[in-house]
């Protein structure tokens, strides 16, 4: 579990990834610190020495793994005609930028403070939507983006609700404005 909540957003690199494995495994035996167990978690880095074999290992699907490393449409896009943050229940948030011509969207970028599955959920999500309807839109839900994906942990589908109600609220807001 503790892996697949320290990876983060942007390009920290992979050594910068190990140092936060150590850190988060320190600060995790908090208490009870054993340093053998701070060592084993070193050995078992070193061994899953490439960030890939770790998604997929956690069960990322390799479209997943893809979106994860190429940071598929993570940006921000100038003078969006939506925009909306939102923060789940987890503290994870994402920021999402809609271009819309009549009705349809035809740009989609995010940007997140959160976990691998919040930024593959949210390089799926913007994949989905580009060229589609709102009307369309409105109707994705999170099984659309797992099925996008193909798999991810289980333990993450709510990062998946995490991008689709970033979604639903900013067509909302946008709807509104637009009235
Ligand atoms: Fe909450 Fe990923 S852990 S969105």
């Amino acid at each position: 579990m503790i892996l697949m909540t320290i990876f983060p957003q942007g390009d920290l690199g992979l050594e910068g990834i190990e140092d936060l494995v150590l850190d988060v495994a320190k600060v995790d035996l908090a208490g009870v610190r054993d340093d053998k167990i701070v060592t084993e978690w070193a050995s078992i880095h070193k061994i899953m020495s490439n960030v890939r074999d770790l998604l997929k290992m956690s069960g990322y699907s390799d479209k997943a793994v893809e979106y994860y490393e190429n940071h598929l449409n993570v940006g921000i896009i100038e003078n969006p005609d939506a925009q909306f943050i939102y923060t789940g229940p987890c503290g994870d948030t994402m920021e999402l930028f809609l271009k819309i011509t009549s009705a349809v969207i035809t740009d989609a970028k995010f940007q997140a403070i959160g976990c691998a599955g919040s930024f593959t959920a949210g390089s799926a999500l913007t994949k989905m939507i580009n060229g589609k309807t709102l009307k369309y839109c409105e109707k994705l839900d999170e099984k659309d983006i797992l099925d996008h994906l193909g798999s991810m942990p289980q333990q993450k589908v709510h990062c998946a609700r995490l991008a689709i109600m970033t979604l639903k609220k900013a067509i909302k807001h946008y709807k509104k404005r637009s009235t």
